[in-house]
């Protein structure tokens, strides 16, 4: 897909992976709509970017709605969606409020689908456009200590491949970036650091750099760093190894 003048909304692009994202896509010639839920920092970022800001709490239903509204309101159109915005939660599920497992499902699953409903219709008419979603190698793999967030993410997965079955030869193309541990604001935001060695953060720029990667050139998959893809393989192929591993050197809430 050419980015020159493309209108791309990119989600939590407030911080970390999102503002990289958003900074990309500009210096490809994107008209950027940058969302966030924090108005400051995504006001600093839009004006970094010469993009435009719109704030919403994804958590909210009505904020949501309100997104799609301002999104489509300065072009008629958006022709990119990174759906990136997201939280993690480390602990154990019994010890979690019910509260938070809902804000993980809503936040991390129900809004990316919710946009993807509204938006997805005026691309396919237009034959044209691209959706992106940041997920995880949680999601992939299952984290103790993470499950719920994992479950956000394997449901983003199952979405994007169900979506790009229905969306075949419609010029919309549908992608999904994993990530592993990315060097952003995301452990200190859910209150547990990420405490290894290895494997070590990656930049956000190198996963920014993936997302423009999937949508420019049409790719269905990126993962970063790439050797993770070898993780499910091994889950895949050696299911009782994987899992013996996994709680020996797993911990708890290690990985985003
Ligand atoms: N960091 C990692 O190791 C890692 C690994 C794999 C996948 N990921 C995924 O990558 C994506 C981006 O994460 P990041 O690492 O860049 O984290 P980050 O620096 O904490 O950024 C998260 C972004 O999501 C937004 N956000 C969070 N809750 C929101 C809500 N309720 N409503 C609206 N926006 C909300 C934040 O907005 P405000 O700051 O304005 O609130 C921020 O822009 C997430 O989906 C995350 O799950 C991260």
């Amino acid at each position: 897909m050419q980015l020159t003048d493309a209108v791309v909304l990119v989600t939590g692009a407030s911080a970390g992976i999102g503002h990289a994202a958003a900074a990309r896509f500009a210096a490809a010639g994107a008209h950027v709509l940058v969302h966030g839920r924090d108005p400051d920092r995504t006001g600093d970022v839009a004006r970094e970017v010469g993009g435009r800001a719109l704030i919403a709490d994804l958590n909210s239903p009505a904020d949501r709605q309100r997104l799609i509204t301002e999104a489509l309101d300065p072009f008629g159109r958006v022709d990119v969606l990174v759906n990136n915005a997201g939280f993690g939660y480390f602990g154990r599920v019994s010890t979690m409020a019910v509260d938070v497992i809902r804000r993980l499902v809503e936040v991390d699953l129900l809004a990316s689908i919710e946009l993807t409903h509204a938006l997805l219709p005026g691309m396919v008419e237009r034959k044209h456009g691209a959706i992106c979603f940041v997920t995880s190698i949680a999601g992939r793999t299952g984290v103790a200590g993470e499950a719920v967030y994992s479950a956000t993410k394997a449901g983003l997965d199952a979405f994007a491949e169900s979506l790009r079955g229905e969306t075949a030869g419609s010029g919309v193309n549908i992608s999904v970036v994993v990530p592993g541990v990315v060097d952003t604001g995301f452990f200190e935001t859910r209150g547990s650091p990420y405490t290894r060695t290895r494997p070590r953060p990656i930049p956000a720029q190198t996963v920014a750099d993936a997302v423009v990667r999937a949508v420019q050139r049409d790719r269905a998959e990126e993962w970063r760093p790439r050797w993770l893809r070898i993780a499910p393989t091994v889950r895949a192929l050696a299911p009782g190894a994987f899992r013996a591993l996994a709680v020996r050197f797993g911990g708890q809430g290690d990985t985003a």
